[in-house]
């Protein structure tokens, strides 16, 4: 048995929270850090479980690293293995950004394939291609992507999609080259100007982050460096999503508000009244909210990590919303559990349609994945008794203190703990 939470219906969430630094930039800091010999130092992390697992795979590669609390520091030798062919790579998929920087360094990268996913198909293929663009040769071997190269030399890349991880682990590979990388069609995501602001305080020589055009002079080193870590843009929208769905009235800080800019302007268009602050926002929702169309895209469309939240929000709204998500093949494999508390929901390949209703009646649940298991938490909030969601260590993976904080705004919410954390 695993650990699940007991969620009550029916309080009214109000108050204040900060949210710490992004799970899904602090990652790919942590491997970018092995692109430079010595200490970098990184600030504002979040205390998940995904932090942790990341330093065993920099230790697995000769880096040492020290969690002291937000702060972590990475030790990094002058010669990283060039081989992550281990389990705590196995089962953690963002162990894959470790891919970029091992070719930079050490020219060649043996990195162990993650096993299947819950949300959808994901292939590294447009990581592969753009690695060979950079003049490494690479393939799948023994279960694991293998990538090497005589020299890296800077190239023209064209992605069939701004893949996040893609565009990760090109520039991470692009700054060592020789020569110029004009990567087109990259991802824009706030963690990638991110990464870019980390990399090019190391030394790196980039332009246009933030844009669909990234530009990459190559240099022969990188330096250590120290970086406060990005807002969580994805912890904020979850509140944001929790204020709306119970009426509530939530302040969030330690976000820019235009990393959310859209889902703030769908949450005013299901009947919120939204603030905006230099670093922050609020959202109070009085009376029900109203049916609001959803489609997942690329930043600075509608991210699809809040595409659960939005169907949650859906499920409860007057009125009938369509949900199409683009991203991922999979992500509608929650719903079924959301039926299970009671929600009008019919799907067809990538759109489901919902038909709102004020009720929802209590059930357990099980969760797939952190945004999925986040989503029927939120559910769980307005259902009429005690709603039990299980496998919530997918939420520990990203959420930090995610029972205190429901608490706090005065969910009533709690961890049963399973005989696997006795
Ligand atoms: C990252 C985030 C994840 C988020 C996603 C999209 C991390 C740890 N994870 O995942 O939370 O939901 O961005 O914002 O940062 N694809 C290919 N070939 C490739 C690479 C990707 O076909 O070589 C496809 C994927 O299967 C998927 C789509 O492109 O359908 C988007 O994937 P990508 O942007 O790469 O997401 P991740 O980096 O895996």
């Amino acid at each position: 048995m695993k650990d699940s939470f007991l969620v009550t219906g029916g309080a009214r969430l109000t108050g204040s929270v900060r949210v710490s630094g992004a799970k899904n930039s602090v990652l790919k800091l942590m491997s970018a850090a092995m692109l430079a010999e010595g200490t970098t130092t990184l600030t504002n992390c979040p205390e998940i479980a995904d932090v942790p697992y990341m330093a065993e795979v920099l230790r697995g590669l000769g880096c040492r690293v020290e969690l002291d609390g937000s702060v972590v520091r990475i030790h990094v030798p002058a010669q990283v293995e060039s081989n992550a062919d281990f389990d705590a790579v196995r089962q953690f998929r963002a162990s894959v950004a470790v891919l970029g920087p091992l070719t930079a360094r050490c020219l060649r990268a043996q990195v162990a394939l993650p096993g299947g996913d819950a949300i959808g198909n994901r292939p590294l293929d447009m990581h592969q291609s753009g690695l060979e663009k950079l003049g490494a040769t690479t393939r799948i071997e023994h279960g694991c992507v293998v990538a090497e190269a005589e020299r890296l030399r800077g190239a023209d890349i064209k992605l069939d999609f701004p893949s996040v991880g893609a565009t990760e682990n090109i520039l991470t590979a692009a700054v060592l080259a020789e020569g110029v990388t004009v990567l087109d069609n990259a991802a824009r995501e706030p963690e990638i100007v991110d990464l870019c602001h980390m990399l090019n305080q190391m030394g790196a020589q980039i332009e246009g982050a933030g844009s669909n055009t990234i530009t990459v002079t190559g240099v022969d080193r990188l330096h250590p460096t120290e970086h406060e870590v990005v807002g969580d843009r994805i912890v904020a929208g979850t509140w944001a999503y929790a204020a709306a769905m119970t009426q509530g009235d939530i302040t969030v800080g330690g976000i820019d508000p235009q990393h959310l800019h859209l889902v703030l302007e769908k949450l005013k268009l299901a009947g919120a009244h939204v603030e905006t602050y230099p670093s922050g926002f609020r959202v109070v929702q009085s009376g029900y909210p109203t049916a609001v169309d959803y489609q997942t895209l690329p930043f600075p469309g509608f991210p699809t990590d809040l595409q659960p939240m939005a169907i949650a929000l859906c499920v409860v709204s007057e009125g009938m919303s369509v949900i199409t998500e683009n991203i991922f093949e999979s992500r509608f494999r929650f719903v079924d559990e959301m039926m299970r508390l009671g929600a009008d929901a019919s799907i067809d390949g990538h759109h489901v349609v919902i038909r709102g209703r004020r009720e929802l009646s209590s059930a357990p649940v099980w969760s797939s994945d952190i945004r999925a298991g986040v989503g029927l938490v939120l559910a769980g909030l307005v259902a009429d008794g005690t709603t039990e969601v299980h496998d919530v260590y997918h939420i520990d993976r990203g959420y930090p203190g995610f029972v205190e904080t429901m608490r706090q705004l005065g969910a009533d919410i709690e961890r049963k703990v399973g005989d696997e954390g006795r």
